[in-house]
């Protein structure tokens, strides 16, 4: 593999048990097709995000093309089903793990973290392949997500609460470029609203079905296209879209509206161009430190939407942190407290770099009401996604605790526990072997 977004998908747990003080870990691949052509030949099947199967004659790589373009027409698997990115819960106890291919979207139980099976979709009219692994989650249970469908648009929908198989559309956004679907990772919603965050950072669908790099792995980057935001009103359907300058962004932070339902908030993770891409290819990541070489870096930023502004109206982005050149570390995997998403909120936690690394190996708090923000840091680790669980009784915003996985140089890995306001180390339970570097995580509560 050749890229930080190429392995195959596994699933890791702990498991807390409060009342008796016991912790127990588990890991298990995520049993896709993907996975199970690699476990029995030694050899991809499909191509991942930067690697491509190395086809030994033309004739193979041809029948591979073949192959793309039947998935692309829902003839035949063609795409990874690789479901390595997230894992979302679902109210009836099981999980969906998810990647970007419609395919790679698979039920999981969390307690065995055994993989249950691929997710049919019943029929409903929402098509498309490329999706995004992060569908949001809205306050009366409903997930939201969005697929794109090259030569249509983005389909966005709605998946109703306890029925994930259904699909409903929403809307249909079309793309700028009709042949080339900007990538979309994550995108932000309330519960009235979702944007397709339309950024210039394109899939090339050429070089994606016969091989070759472009600017970024697939993707041409034409800045000059600048952002266009479609807000989607997700009552009726209809959309407004306004104009941003050109940014990169894998993951929003939150989104809300103001209290007069005029403007409307979101919070960016946001990289000026997307050379964090490239950077996370395995051979810049192992690469001996460089002084001076900075990874591409993010900055929490927010874009106000004025909803009563015409169609085509500019919007800016504004720094949430003060000085932020030179008090923002690097950082990404931004996550607040799940009872504050979708609405006005003040604290964001995420994983950040303490220097001299580009890696994350830190906890950052920020508190956008002061522009500030606090870090934990622990020498000799790097960290997972840290998840914010609040506690049951909470009066405040940050009275919960952060949790963080820790993979450690000694060659052990922990979970380690922080309290919400202070980053103070409140319990940590270590396994005595080493994880591996995940991305996205979420917190379960027992059902006992
Ligand atoms: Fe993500």
């Amino acid at each position: 593999m050749d890229h930080m977004f190429d392995g195959y998908g596994m699933l890791s747990s702990f498991k807390l048990d409060g009342r008796n003080n016991f912790a127990t870990g588990s890991h298990r691949f995520i049993d896709s097709a993907a996975w199970q052509h690699y476990a029995a030949t030694g050899k991809m099947r499909w191509r991942e995000f930067a690697t491509a199967p190395r086809y030994e004659s033309l004739g193979d790589r041809l029948s591979d093309v073949a192959s793309t373009l039947g998935g692309v027409l829902g003839l035949a698997q063609g795409v990874t089903d690789n479901a390595s990115v997230n894992v979302v819960p679902l109210p009836d106890g099981t999980a969906v793990a998810l990647t970007e291919t419609v395919q790679g979207t698979y039920r999981v139980d969390p307690d065995t973290l055994q993989t249950l099976g691929q997710v049919q979709y019943s029929k409903s009219g929402v098509k498309g392949d490329l999706t995004t692994a992060h569908p949001a989650l809205l306050a009366d249970g409903d997930l939201i997500n969005l697929v794109s469908a090259v030569g249509v648009g983005f389909n966005v929908y709605r998946h109703p609460a306890g029925a994930f198989e259904q699909r409903q559309l929403i809307a249909t956004v079309p793309h700028r470029r009709p042949l080339a679907p900007a990538w979309v990772h994550d995108f932000p919603a309330t519960q009235t609203y979702a944007v397709v965050p339309e950024m210039p950072l394109y899939f090339n669908v050429g070089k994606l079905l016969l091989g070759g790099t472009s600017d970024y792995i697939f993707m041409d980057w034409a800045p000059s296209d600048g952002t266009t935001l479609h807000v989607v009103d997700l009552r009726d359907g209809r959309r407004r879209s306004y104009r941003a300058p050109a940014c990169f962004v894998f993951h929003w932070g939150n989104a809300f509206e103001s209290p007069d339902g005029r403007y409307l908030h979101l919070d960016a993770c946001l990289y000026e161009d997307p050379e964090i891409v490239n950077d996370l290819y395995l051979r810049h990541l192992r690469a001996e430190y460089q002084p001076g070489r900075q990874a591409g870096r993010a900055f929490l930023r927010r874009a106000t939407i004025d909803l009563q502004a015409p169609d085509g109206s500019e919007v800016s982005w504004r720094p949430l942190v003060e000085d932020e050149a030179e008090m923002s570390p690097p950082f990404d995997f931004p996550k607040v407290n799940p009872l504050y998403r979708g609405k006005p909120y003040r604290y964001l936690y995420g994983a950040c770099s303490t220097r001299p690394t580009n890696a994350h190996n830190s906890v950052a708090k920020f508190d956008v009401e002061q522009g500030s923000l606090e870090v934990w840091h622990e020498a000799g680790t790097l960290v997972g996604e840290p998840v914010f669980v609040p506690a049951p009784e909470a009066t405040a915003e940050d009275d919960g605790v952060v949790m963080v996985v820790l993979v450690q140089a000694d060659g052990s890995s922990a979970l380690v526990v922080l309290d919400g306001k202070s980053l103070e180390e409140v319990a940590r339970c270590r396994v005595p072997y080493q994880l591996t570097i995940g991305f996205h995580g979420t917190f379960l509560p027992s059902s006992s």
